[in-house]
């Protein structure tokens, strides 16, 4: 399993799950958008789902973001 560190606007902004709510397939970036190549679930890139089959939205992890280090918080 991998995550995705997303950045916005040069800024990291969220960090998803790469593994797809449907049955697992691993995402891939899609321009705006994560798609997942199995059956084309379609995730916004802080998660949400915007097309199916996948039932729910990515798992986001907590972020902090200081000068000096990202701290991505796993459970
Ligand atoms: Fe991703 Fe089915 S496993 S859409």
């Amino acid at each position: 399993e991998s995550l995705y560190v997303v950045r916005t606007d040069g800024r990291v902004s969220d960090v998803v799950s790469s593994t797809c709510t449907h049955l697992g397939c691993p995402v891939r970036p899609a321009g705006q958008f994560f798609r997942c190549p199995c059956h084309g679930s379609t995730y916004t890139l802080d998660g949400q789902v915007v097309r199916g089959p996948a039932p729910k939205s990515l798992p986001r992890y907590e972020l902090t973001v200081t000068e000096e280090y990202l701290e991505i918080r796993l459970s």
